[in-house]
């Protein structure tokens, strides 16, 4: 059984978020702390692992397989689950040997790894890619990088509920979009299926443009059958996946200081300076509601010498 029995199923606080520029733009802003659901396995990785964690339970599955990169949220999470849950776990990682605290991390919660090199990763995409893995780890299920595709947007999808269950709380009868860091666009399309065009989901990339999260995204909306999606994706990466500037990391440090809210330079900090951005030129009437979701990945600020 790898699914918890008792269907644990944390529930994220949803907070007012108040800064500033937001005030003075008169545009309110909920954060939905996902950061906040546990302290291991944090974030929206939970979330994108529910479905692939159901289907490897059908197969009769005794772990998963993934991948991912050095200082992997994915891994981690996973790790940590597998560790809590009683789960094996198997992580396939991008490049060469190397020690973050990630990787020590994912070695203390009992994940097994094996480095496949920069080409050998690469390869994860070919037909075939999985077969040497499956017999060499028969009783393990594999899930793609990032817990993505459309198993991983389903278990997304819960969001909603949960951010309307609490609207009342904040006094607020309805809001006017969400706005969130996209790796693969699954968790942003996990909402534009539940949202079912009924309220706008805006992707920040945490990615350049040709990393085909746009056709990520509509390959799951198109593969669940949903008509209407409506949402965007901006381009927000700030030159690459990982480039981190001075203007960026001090606005982390001032949005914590002022709002208590930790969050990481690749994701979440981003999305957030992109938001301000977009505030601030205008792009938002005056009165609009949006929920930003903080998607976690704290544990990967360590990778920049920052504390988790
Ligand atoms: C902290 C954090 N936020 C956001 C994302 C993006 O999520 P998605 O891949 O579902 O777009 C990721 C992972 O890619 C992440 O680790």
């Amino acid at each position: 059984m790898l699914f918890p029995p008792n269907d644990w199923l944390p529930k994220a606080p949803l907070e007012l978020l108040h800064l500033d520029w937001l005030s003075h733009a008169g545009i309110d802003v909920a954060i939905l702390r996902l950061d906040q659901i546990d302290p291991l396995i944090s974030g929206n990785k939970w979330f994108k692992l529910i479905e692939h964690l159901k289907a490897a339970d059908q197969t009769g599955a005794e772990g998963i397989i993934s991948l991912g990169g050095a200082h992997s949220n994915h891994l981690h999470a996973l790790a940590a689950a597998g560790k809590r849950f009683g789960f094996s776990t198997v992580g396939l990682l991008r490049g060469h040997p190397q020690e973050t605290p990630t990787i020590k991390d994912l070695q203390a919660f009992g994940m097994q790894l094996h480095w496949l090199g920069y080409g050998g990763y690469r390869a994860r995409h070919e037909a075939g890619f999985w077969e040497s893995w499956q017999t060499r780890y028969p009783t393990l299920y594999p899930v793609p990088e990032g817990g993505g595709g459309l198993p991983g947007a389903r278990g997304c999808m819960q969001l909603k509920s949960q951010v309307c269950a609490q609207l009342a709380a904040l006094g607020w009868s309805d809001y006017d979009g969400w706005w969130l860091a996209c790796g693969t666009g699954t968790t942003l399309a996990g909402l534009v299926l539940a949202e079912a065009g009924e309220h706008p989901v805006y992707g920040a990339l945490a990615v350049p443009d040709d990393h085909g999260v746009a056709q990520q995204v509509e390959r799951i909306v198109a593969e669940a059958g949903v008509r209407g999606a409506a949402y965007e994706l901006l381009d927000t990466s700030r030159g690459g996946f990982a480039k981190i500037d001075p203007q960026l990391l001090e606005f982390i440090e001032q949005t914590e200081k002022l709002s208590g809210i930790a969050l990481e330079p690749l994701y979440t900090g981003k999305a957030l300076l992109a938001l301000k951005q977009q505030v601030e030129a205008g792009r938002f009437a005056r009165g609009t509601r949006l929920v930003f979701v903080h998607t976690g990945g704290l544990q990967g600020r360590r990778g920049f010498n920052l504390q988790a």
